[in-house]
């Protein structure tokens, strides 16, 4: 007969202590991972779970629920308890110092909102360095304009002072660099896209040469004299146009296209020994900053007239370019934003939807770009 393994009283005491301890451990492990596993369904990454639990801040979370800025800050060495509250109120930014940045800011007695706001309008970079400096005035008066940039605070408050324009302008124009010298103070763009803007603080490098340039037709030409190119949307979109304008009774050519920087070093000898310095600097682009080297704009002209500010084709263009994608670049109200007087011929081909907003809106290319394509 065998016999039956029988413990001692204390010792079964202790195996019932050890054996509710580890169903206690064993079902604490299922709560917590049931808890992580919640965190993970509301987007918190591994790295900011494992800081949660740590920190026993879970409930806390599931409350606060799916935050991006929340989760960056768990993930961060900079995380800091009292600042719970701003993180989950603050606008997430994919920006690499967020948290240093936000508790910074904090310290420097901005609210939520206003970090908000500051991390919008700025890169990494630019958040850094503007949190270095003490609270400014006038947050509100320019950061609630969209297209306003972190980077050029204080030259807003400086062209405001001088200008008395309203906010609106301020940061437009000053975005458009008003307050710089044309020519002097410009960027260098080597890899420009179709809605690139070139002006006198916005230059081409020598070398560049757009990549989709096609030969134009003689036909089109108002007088053919060697071999002349546009790039190949905006030939196409002219094209189009020119056969709506016929069908009006209309006869559109084309003076000028795409330029290299050397044929515009030529057009500039030529106007200057012709016309002189003066006419130059209004109508003729320095090298690099004409927009004919994108390979986009093009010079109209009316078969039948010399004089095309005189003619029915310019009627008709500042009526319907616009819907074949085209928009006057230099309009005679624009020559303070221009910067250059009116050049009644000058066409660029920005696409229709462009061209139905700023026909619209009465406002010329520089302010688009501004508004609602610059980047940098
Ligand atoms: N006439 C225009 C401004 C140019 O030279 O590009
Ligand atoms: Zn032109």
């Amino acid at each position: 007969m065998k016999k039956k393994l029988k413990l001692k009283a204390p010792y079964m005491k202790v195996v019932k202590i050890l054996g509710v301890l580890f169903v206690l451990i064993v079902a604490f492990f299922i709560f917590l991972t049931s808890e992580k596993n919640s965190l993970r369904k509301l987007g918190y990454s591994k790295k900011a779970i494992s800081s949660i639990v740590s920190k026993w801040q879970i409930g806390k979370v599931k409350e606060i629920g799916e935050n991006k800025t929340v989760n960056a800050a768990f993930e961060s060495e900079y995380y800091q308890q009292k600042n719970l509250e701003i993180y989950e109120k603050v606008e997430y930014q994919k920006q690499k110092d967020i948290i240093k940045n936000i508790n910074t800011l904090v310290k420097r007695g901005y609210s939520s909102k206003q970090i908000s706001m500051i991390l919008a309008h700025g890169n990494n970079e630019d958040v850094t360095l503007f949190a270095k400096r003490k609270k400014v005035k006038y947050l509100e008066q320019f950061f609630s304009i969209s297209y306003a940039k972190l980077r050029n605070y204080d030259r807003y408050v400086s062209y405001y002072d001088k200008e008395r324009e309203d906010d609106e302008t301020t940061v437009l124009r000053v975005n458009m660099d008003f307050d710089k010298e044309d020519y002097t103070d410009y960027i260098e763009i080597s890899n420009p896209s179709d809605t690139v803007l070139v002006n006198k603080h916005r230059m081409l490098t020598e070398d560049y040469v757009p990549k989709n340039l096609k030969e134009v037709k003689e036909e089109y030409i108002k007088f053919p004299d060697g071999k002349m190119e546009l790039e190949q949307k905006t030939l196409s979109a002219f094209i189009v146009m020119m056969q709506a304008a016929e069908k009006d009774g209309k006869h559109i050519l084309i003076n000028s296209g795409y330029r290299s920087y050397k044929d515009q070093v030529e057009v500039q000898q030529e106007y200057l020994q012709a016309y002189g310095q003066n006419y130059v600097d209004n109508y003729v682009s320095k090298p690099g900053f004409s927009e004919h080297q994108t390979g986009f704009s093009i010079d109209v002209a009316s078969r039948d007239t010399s004089i095309f500010v005189e003619s029915d084709e310019y009627d008709w263009m500042m009526e319907n370019a616009y819907l074949y994608g085209f928009i006057l670049r230099y309009p005679k109200s624009k020559e303070e934003i221009t910067g250059y007087k009116c050049e009644a011929w000058h066409y660029r081909y920005v696409g229709k939807e462009i061209a139905k907003y700023i026909h619209e809106h009465n406002i010329t290319y520089d302010e688009y770009y501004m508004m609602f394509l610059d980047k940098d």
